[in-house]
């Protein structure tokens, strides 16, 4: 069918409101799912593909004979239903050196499979072992460099972005429109270490900060540690405060008290522990707290056994609407079953000055 919206010969990319609107329209007219494809010029299992991916019914509900979308109340999804956006919220990763980078790769390859239109990363990306205040002077400071650890994030953004600027070099060889998400950075504690040592040591000032990181450089939009950002009705930020002492939001139920403290949807990282709390207001739209876990398998030392209680994984965000949605958990041995078969190049900072 030659006046289809879809770009041909594309069948991985996310489609478009538009396109998936006119697919229907097909489907309505046609017996099968096979027919329908055939009429757009790709296979059945694509057309499944692209609206699963759209969070979508399955295209055999859309056919003539079979129209149960919306059970008898409408016959197609409204705008508002097409317009659901798809959140990707990555937690506390710690790139540090001597510590693989390889699951930022595993990032990398998930996105450019799953194409979310934000990529929320909650902060604490660095971490910064060197300007580290709890073990200075200790056995275990011993070799930390801050120039390590800065060369430990630039590797580890790289190995994050590559995946992604691959698929665009295609995408633009090919006349076909790129994809480019909205990449969100909130600051965590961690990277505030850099502000911190410069306030208390201001000769630093201009040799040393935040700016070292290329968080900007590579695409990020940055928001100050403690700040939050609104992204479609949710708002994000590496740790929320409350109150007039401004303490920040923890403790045993601390995704309910984001919700009971802002009044709205808020997603937060810091701890690295799992909370999900949702709350329905009167007029049934749901207010859903969520604390975020982290992204890194390594153990911490000084963490000692709360190492256990930390969840370590992803969270892609489906349906996101007027800071709604429908959270989907991804563990961090998920990713790496998944997409730790591909090539994975040789990242780890090398221990040398
Ligand atoms: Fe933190
Ligand atoms: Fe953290």
């Amino acid at each position: 069918m030659d006046d289809f919206p879809r770009r041909s010969g594309d069948p991985s990319s996310k489609w478009s409101p538009e396109e998936i609107e006119a697919a229907i329209q097909l489907l309505e007219l046609s017996e099968t799912v096979a027919e329908a494809a055939e009429k757009i010029g790709i296979t059945s299992s694509s057309l499944r593909d692209a609206f699963r991916r759209r969070g979508m019914p399955s295209p055999s509900c859309f056919l003539e004979s079979n129209s149960v979308w919306g059970r008898g109340i409408s016959s197609s999804p409204t705008k508002q239903e097409l317009s659901w956006k798809t959140h990707f919220v990555i937690p506390d990763s710690h790139a540090k050196p001597g510590i693989s980078n390889d699951r930022y790769e595993w990032l990398g390859h998930f996105i450019v499979e799953h194409r979310p239109d934000v990529v929320i990363n909650l902060g604490d990306m660095a971490d910064m072992e060197s300007l580290s205040s709890y073990d200075r002077g200790k056995k275990s400071f011993e070799g930390r460099r801050y120039r390590k650890d800065i060369e430990s994030v630039i590797n580890a953004q790289k190995r994050f972005f590559e995946p992604i600027n691959k698929l665009n070099e295609e995408l633009e060889a090919q006349g076909k429109p790129l994809y480019k998400p909205r990449f969100v950075m909130t600051l965590g504690n961690h990277e505030d270490r850099i502000n911190r040592i410069v306030n208390d040591s201001p000769e630093l000032d201009g040799i040393l900060s935040v700016g070292d990181l290329q968080y900007e450089e590579f695409g990020w939009e940055v928001y100050p540690y403690m700040d939050r950002v609104v992204v479609d009705g949710i708002a994000y930020s590496h740790c929320f405060a409350s109150g007039v002492m401004n303490r920040p939001i923890g403790g045993e139920h601390a995704a309910a008290a984001l919700v009971k403290k802002h009044y709205m949807s808020c997603t937060a990282g810091h701890s690295h522990l799992r909370d999900f709390a949702e709350r329905t207001r009167a007029d049934g739209v749901k207010i859903q707290g969520m604390v975020a876990g982290c992204y890194f398998e390594h153990q911490e030392s000084y963490a000692s056994t709360a190492n256990l209680l930390w969840w370590r994984g992803v969270v892609l965000k489906h349906h996101v609407q007027e800071g709604q949605y429908e959270p989907q958990f991804l563990s961090i041995e998920n990713l790496k079953h998944n997409y730790g078969r591909k090539k994975i190049k040789s990242d780890v900072v090398q221990e040398t000055d």
